[in-house]
């Protein structure tokens, strides 16, 4: 969703804050613009469409020639994409300039007052009636004026704000939105999330909800509501600047699927210990795991997908039943949720709204809340009770792929540290599992070491196709759910996933001569159960590409037309496996249509809005 920069220092800010709004792109967005400070005015360039447009309508930033200065990067809610609506916004009177993410629910309400008073708007988006607000609580003190704003203000937001009383010191405050605050020397940044400025600084500090921010190039300061100083200690992150960049890829998309073994490494092997889970400080006493009756698990899109085969994982070998929600139907369907139950979030962002809300409502109900996150210092991983990092780094192209199979070990990991803590599992079994897992980076690296050519093949042989079919069984049905995701968000073909036993209850009406239908029969249980269901559609003319695990190469080879051959793990570790070839087979594909594969049509990085 909108993206947010911010920068005060001794160089041109335009360039910068254009440089910024690249790394932002990923976060979808349909028009962008920049504010500067500039001979005690503020100078404003926005354009609609790609962010390319604004760099050449500002020469690349030279156009601009002040060292301060905010932009933005604007996915349309209210209001068409357009220059009008684009951010910033200028107040009537030119005191102030803003860029917001977030949506302010009030804003007609807000509009109705101040257009009462004499005001006048431009555009139609709920943003203006913010900046409208600020000119009209403005008098004297500029931190007062925010101060009264924030307090009419209902919804979320992000909010960078120039004035033209300060030259080199601007505003921001956030509330339900991400923001974080860069320290460099001698000048400082704001951004919608780290890596926009990685290539600047490592040290942040995380506003909280309500916090104003007062940032000059020497000094940044906070202050809450009533003008009270507040602290928060800066932190450093380790993500290294080229984690930012595509270092010699095509696509983010495409160096994200290359760093899973790096990240799968991350992610499992500093928390063994021998055998061993280390739990990252989160402690389930004796009594609480003996009381806990449910755990639910809720999330959207692939970490959603990812969810399903955790419920698989914790509740065959933890023994405690395990429901799975989307995050959107989680609290309007009043789940039976209780001290003693488990609500475990999962999100790659930490900003998703849907998950937010679940996440609230579970703790209002005293669920206890475990997040398992990628982005630290977000939302999610501040609010949960406790955090599971994947470790994964930043994910920048718009498909998940490192952040997907980082969440399933990472589920796998809790179910491990539960199942130890609870003895659940017999020894030999756990053993196997942690052997397993600490295998999986070099099974994912094999996956990419010995398939891409064939997948770049079997692309090309698909990419004209307008729908798909994917089926599995049991935790290949939560893969086919995530490869049909996939293939459909980068390629814009149609993919239904479906459990292969449900094909015959409906769906295999569509099965026709030719269909394309990607089978995941990686589970070693219900291999002859899928393959009956492969007959089904072969016999009705799908043609059919089988994922198995190697050694049912020649059985499969007899029912389908091509067969993708994955290192043999135990079924549960197959999802993480096999998921490395779908995403590449969706990225060839995406690719094969000359899609835009990090930022697909109408799609968003972080979905900040429910
Ligand atoms: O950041 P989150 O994990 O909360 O995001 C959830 C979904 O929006 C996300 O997984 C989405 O489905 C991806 N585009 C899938 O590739």
């Amino acid at each position: 969703m909108c993206g947010i920069i911010g920068y005060t220092g001794k160089r041109q800010a335009a360039p910068i804050l254009l440089d910024g709004l690249k790394m932002l792109e990923y976060r979808g967005y349909d028009s962008s613009g920049i504010a500067v400070s500039e001979n005690g005015g503020i100078s404003m360039t926005k354009a609609k469409g790609r962010l390319d447009n604004l760099v050449k309508l500002t020469d690349g930033g030279k156009s601009a020639r002040g060292t301060m200065g905010i932009g933005h990067t604007r996915w349309a809610t209210h209001g068409e994409p357009s220059d009008v609506n684009s951010h910033p916004h200028i107040g009537e009177k030119g005191n102030f300039a803003l860029v917001h993410n977030g949506i302010i629910e009030n804003y007609l309400d807000i509009r109705a007052f101040l257009c009462a008073k004499g005001f006048t708007f431009r555009s139609q988006t709920d943003t203006e009636a913010v900046v409208q607000l600020l000119e009209y609580y403005y008098k004297g003190d500029v931190k007062e004026a925010i101060a009264k704003t924030l307090n009419k203000l209902r919804g979320s937001y992000a909010l960078g704000i120039l004035t033209r009383f300060d030259p080199d010191t601007f505003y921001a405050v956030r509330k339900d939105s991400p923001l974080v605050i860069g320290l460099g020397d001698g000048e400082n940044f704001i951004a919608s999330d780290m890596p926009a400025v990685l290539k600047y600084t490592h040290d942040f500090i995380l506003p909280e909800d309500g916090d104003i921010a007062v940032i000059s190039p020497t000094k940044v300061e906070l202050f809450n509501r009533n003008g009270e100083t507040v602290e928060h200690k800066p932190f450093k992150v380790d993500w290294d600047v080229e984690s930012a960049e595509k270092g010699g890829f095509p696509h983010f998309m495409l160096k994200e699927i290359h760093e899973q073994p790096k990240a799968l490494e991350q992610t499992l092997l500093p928390r063994f210990d021998g055998y061993s889970v280390k739990s990252d400080g989160i402690e389930f006493s004796k009594e609480y795991l003996g009381a806990l009756k449910k755990i639910f698990i809720v999330a959207c899109g692939s970490s959603y997908h990812a969810a399903m085969v955790g419920k698989y994982f914790i509740e065959r070998n933890c023994r405690i039943s395990t429901e799975v929600d989307l995050a959107s139907e989680f609290r309007y369907r009043s789940p039976v949720l209780d001290e003693n139950t488990l609500t475990v979030v999962i999100s790659q962002s930490g900003e998703t709204a849907d998950t937010i809300a679940a996440m609230r409502d579970a703790k209002a109900h005293c669920s206890r809340v475990l997040a398992i996150v990628n982005v630290v210092g977000s939302t999610i991983a501040r609010e949960a009770d406790d955090v599971l990092y994947t470790r994964a780094g930043p994910e920048i192209a718009v498909a998940t792929t490192k952040g997907y199979t980082t969440q399933v070990a990472t589920l796998m990991l809790l179910g491990l540290f539960i199942a130890d803590a609870t003895k659940s599992m017999s020894k030999a079994l756990y053993e196997k599992y942690v052997d397993e897992l600490k295998a999986l980076p070099a099974a994912v690296q094999r996956v990419l070491d010995e398939n891409v050519e064939a997948l770049q093949k079997l692309a090309y042989d698909y990419f004209a196709f307008d729908k798909t079919f994917f089926i599995g069984r049991g935790m290949d049905y939560a893969l086919a759910l995530e490869g049909a995701l996939k293939l459909k968000e980068i390629s814009y073909i149609h993919a239904e996933s479906y459990a292969a036993g449900e094909l015959k209850h409906g769906t295999i009406s569509l099965i026709e001569k030719g269909s394309p239908v990607i089978a995941c029969a990686t589970g070693e249980e219900l291999f002859e159960k899928t393959l009956s269901n492969i007959k089904e559609v072969r016999s009705r003319g799908a043609s059919v590409i089988a994922l198995v695990k190697e050694g049912r190469e020649k059985t499969m080879g007899a029912e389908a037309q091509h067969v993708v051959s994955l290192p043999a793990l135990s079924d549960e570790m197959m999802p993480c496996v096999a998921a490395a070839a779908l995403q590449l087979f969706a990225y060839y594909v995406a690719a094969a249509k000359s899609c835009d594969i990090d930022k697909p049509r109408n799609l968003a990085k972080a979905v900040t809005v429910e």
